[in-house]
């Protein structure tokens, strides 16, 4: 399929114009995920399998690791394999993230763990995995396969820090940080990394890559965070209020945690560290983080990240991939609006 312009032009969100950019791309790594998420073994699997992934998703993590190899200016086959390794990892840790946060609903539907059960969400998570685990090998690079790896142990670390630091009122916002780096950020940058890395992209490059990763990893999250308080289920296909429910200390928790008087810290002592939670409690928790402004500051620090992501492509290559990667950053935050 030959590139249209004049739709690439037409399309006026970042991540569309992405997907129209690497259109033929994308199709071969729907392809390929379509063939390798199934089974002739065990017919569970291509039940829970095909659930999560006809549902859709953005797909933003494997355009990233299309759109960075391309801008380095590769031109062989293996992209699309490590395009789908990322998306089979994110995959595995929203059915894995789905069971730990007791989520119903995920990409607008009700969650494989909700549908099925607990147990098929987690073994066929580790199905997927063990299914990245060969895709990722198959370039036969070794440098891509450390990063991709230790992408995989960075996630479940954040995962687990994140478990931790649940329901305790002294997380603070390095430790959110380190768990925002940690489970989401880490494949953001892992996805930009070694499709540069497999381009055999210069040291700077590869650096600039990570960097934009990373930056914009932490401002989606962050922005997840956000919508957790702030979205429209009907847009994010999540629930709203499920991270207050579950007592996680996300940034706007933090930043209200830290400036509460004495009758506050009650009341997050109660709701977060207690988990007594009653009729009116989300609607109160918003109320106090819109009065001490913690939603807007959040929402501040998304955009910081986001800037730092678009300074991050400036030391990439001059091209039209440059172009719609800087005005992704900008996107990941907009979608709040
Ligand atoms: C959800 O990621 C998990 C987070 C890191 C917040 P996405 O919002 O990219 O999920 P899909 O793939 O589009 O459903
Ligand atoms: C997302 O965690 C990160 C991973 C799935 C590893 P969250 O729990 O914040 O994401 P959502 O809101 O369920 O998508
Ligand atoms: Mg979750
Ligand atoms: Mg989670």
């Amino acid at each position: 399929m030959s590139l249209d312009r004049a739709d690439i032009k037409a399309a006026t969100k970042p991540h569309e114009q992405l997907a129209l950019h690497l259109a033929d791309g994308m199709g071969a790594v729907n392809d390929l995920i379509a063939q390798r998420m199934a089974s002739e073994h065990a017919p569970r699997i291509p039940q829970v399998t095909a659930h999560l992934v006809d549902a859709g998703g953005k797909r933003l993590r494997p355009m990233l690791t299309l759109a960075a190899a391309e801008l380095c200016g590769y031109s062989g086959p293996y992209h699309v394999h490590l395009a789908a390794t990322v998306e089979f990892i994110h995959t595995a840790t929203l059915l894995h993230d789905d069971v730990v946060d007791e989520s119903a609903q995920r990409r607008g539907r009700p969650t494989a763990n909700l549908l099925w059960d607990n147990k098929s969400s987690v073994l066929v998570g580790d199905y997927l995995f063990a299914r990245a685990f060969q895709l990722m090998v198959e370039p036969g690079n070794l440098r891509v396969l450390e990063i991709l790896s230790n992408a995989a142990a960075t996630i479940a670390e954040g995962e687990v820090l994140q478990l931790t630091a649940a329901q305790d009122l002294r997380t603070d916002e390095s430790i959110y940080l380190k768990v925002v780096r940690g489970k989401t950020a880490a494949l953001f940058s892992a996805a930009t990394e070694a499709g540069g890395v497999l381009a055999g992209a210069t040291p700077a490059q590869v650096q600039a890559l990570y960097d934009y990763g990373d930056a914009l990893g932490i401002a989606f999250q962050i922005v997840d965070d956000l919508l957790d308080f702030e979205g429209d289920s009907k847009q994010t296909g999540k629930n709203i209020g499920d991270d207050f429910r579950e007592r996680k200390l996300t940034l706007p928790v933090i930043k209200a945690v830290a400036l509460a008087d004495r009758e506050e810290r009650a009341f997050w002592s109660r709701t977060i560290e207690k988990g007594d939670q009653r009729e009116g409690d989300l609607e109160h928790a918003l109320a106090l983080m819109q009065q001490h402004g913690t939603l807007a500051a959040t929402r501040d620090e998304a955009l910081a990240w986001a800037d730092r992501a678009k300074s991050a492509m400036q030391a990439l290559p001059d091209h039209p991939l440059r172009q719609m990667l800087t005005e992704l950053a900008d996107y990941v935050v907009a979608r709040l609006r």
